[in-house]
């Protein structure tokens, strides 16, 4: 077997607070492999995003990564110097966070939101990042034209796709979604998210999906990792997690689903 895109060793991440040092996440180890989709499942609270922001190193004070490593095709991150490092974020980790949809500048038509990236991650033309953005906007079903058009032109749905078009526009070998749809309605979310897996079947990429909804995460990921109050109690095969989950705790939360899919998205 191929050796993992990333390798998560013993990361432990804490915040400074008035009450003193506290440890959001403990000892976490989980792999990511080429083509994989991951999700990572838990209550809120958990420590989910904060193993997101840490795997770029985009946490922010009062978060501060404690020990450990995070080897993307065996080089550590949180080693990396902040210029090397600038070189991964986007281009190879590409990130759709929680309430992405928002983060569009509101004052900038979407073509020159695409160039603002393309031409500082790549170097692209205006004419380069506008053939890159038609192209991605047709993966994600926008007629090219509205390219033109403000944010607030947009529903939220599409927003979001806007988002994640951006986000694939630089090829990144990873993405992490986390939670990426919450704000939207049941229907338009399980919409976007099987376009990502489309998107993800033809291009390859790999994805870290962090959802609440255990039952989606079964339906579209390879394997589950599942954190309880900041450590990753469990990890696996979808079909695994699901039918035959180890700690009580997984027991529990799949109870608290009607019905066990468990049938995954692996080929
Ligand atoms: N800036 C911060 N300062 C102090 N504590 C924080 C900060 N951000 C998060 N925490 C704490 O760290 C823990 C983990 O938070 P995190 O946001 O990673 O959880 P999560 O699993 O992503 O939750 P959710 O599903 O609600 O998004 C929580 O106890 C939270 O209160
Ligand atoms: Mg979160």
């Amino acid at each position: 077997m191929n050796a993992p895109l990333l390798q998560i060793r013993d990361l432990s991440v804490g915040y400074l607070t008035d009450d003193g040092a506290f440890r959001a996440v403990k000892n976490v180890s989980f792999d990511i492999g080429r083509g994989e989709l991951f999700g990572l499942a838990g209550e809120s609270g958990c420590g989910k995003s904060t193993i997101a922001y840490a795997i770029t190193r985009l946490s922010k004070p009062p978060a501060w990564v404690a020990g450990g490593e995070v080897l993307l095709d065996g080089e550590d991150l949180l080693r990396l110097p902040e210029a090397a490092l600038q070189k991964v974020r986007w281009r190879r980790i590409g990130m759709v966070f929680q309430s992405a949809m928002n983060s569009l500048n509101p004052l900038m038509r979407i073509e020159a939101q695409f160039h603002d990236v393309l031409s500082r991650h790549t170097g692209a033309s205006k004419a380069q990042s506008r053939a890159r953005a038609e192209e991605m906007f047709k993966l994600v079903g926008i007629p090219a034209a509205r390219l033109d058009n403000y944010p607030y032109q947009f529903s939220g749905g599409m927003r979001q796709r806007i988002v994640i078009a951006i986000c694939l526009a630089l090829q990144p070998e990873l993405i992490i979604m986390d939670e990426p749809t919450t704000a939207l309605d049941v229907v338009v979310q399980r919409e976007i998210l099987e376009q990502v897996i489309d998107l993800q079947r033809s291009h390859g990429f790999s994805v870290l999906f962090i959802t609440h909804d255990l039952h989606l995460m079964a339906q579209l990921c390879h394997r589950i990792g599942v954190m309880l109050k900041g450590e990753l109690v469990e990890v696996g095969d979808v079909r695994q997690v699901s039918r035959a989950p180890v700690h009580d705790y997984t027991r529990r939360l799949w109870g608290a689903i009607p019905q066990l899919p468990g049938h995954g998205a692996a080929a």
